[in-house]
């Protein structure tokens, strides 16, 4: 599993052809993941019980939208299409704006579990998934309540 600011791989560097056995391939390609993304963002603005989560992010949720489904494609193995729009994704850099604390991680993982739910996602894969978000989002924390 490459992690975002890892070195990078083989892999990343051969974006056009994702290996078979990566995380990308298995969660449906770039199909796949635009549907995660799309139901994550839908879940943060429907459920109340995410509202701290939702009144981080402005008015709008389209860039954000974007941005996650770019950024999951290369973390996962496949295009690495947020590097070729932005560069480097220096995440936590990018999080520093927005106060981010136990609470705002915790929405954020519940929020993705729920997306993994509704797409019907096998309980195991639902669990390694969290895992890994868990790392990438207990590191965007900055602040320590
Ligand atoms: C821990 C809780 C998190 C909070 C509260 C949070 C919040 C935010 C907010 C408010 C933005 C700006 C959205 C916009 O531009 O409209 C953002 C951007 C972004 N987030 Fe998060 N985020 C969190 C965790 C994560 C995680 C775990 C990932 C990846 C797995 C992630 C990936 C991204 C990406 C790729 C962007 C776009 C960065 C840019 O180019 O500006 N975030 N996030």
């Amino acid at each position: 599993m490459p992690a975002s600011d890892s070195t990078p791989t083989v892999k990343d560097s051969n974006p056009s052809t994702p290996a078979a056995d990566s995380v990308f391939v298995l969660l449906g390609a770039e199909p796949g993941i635009r549907r995660l993304v799309d139901r994550f963002y839908d879940v943060m603005d429907i459920d109340q019980d995410l509202k701290v989560l939702r009144d981080v992010h402005g008015a709008s949720l389209d860039q954000a939208r974007d941005k996650l489904f770019w950024y999951l494609c290369g973390y996962f193995g496949g295009p690495q299409l947020y590097i070729e729009r932005f560069g480097h994704p220096r995440l936590r850099a990018r999080h520093l704006p927005y106060s981010i604390g136990i609470k705002e991680r915790d929405q954020w993982l519940l929020c993705m579990a729920r997306a993994m739910q509704d797409l019907d996602y096998p309980e195991e894969r639902i669990a390694r998934l969290l895992e890994i978000f868990f790392g990438v989002a207990d590191w965007m924390r900055n602040r320590d309540d």
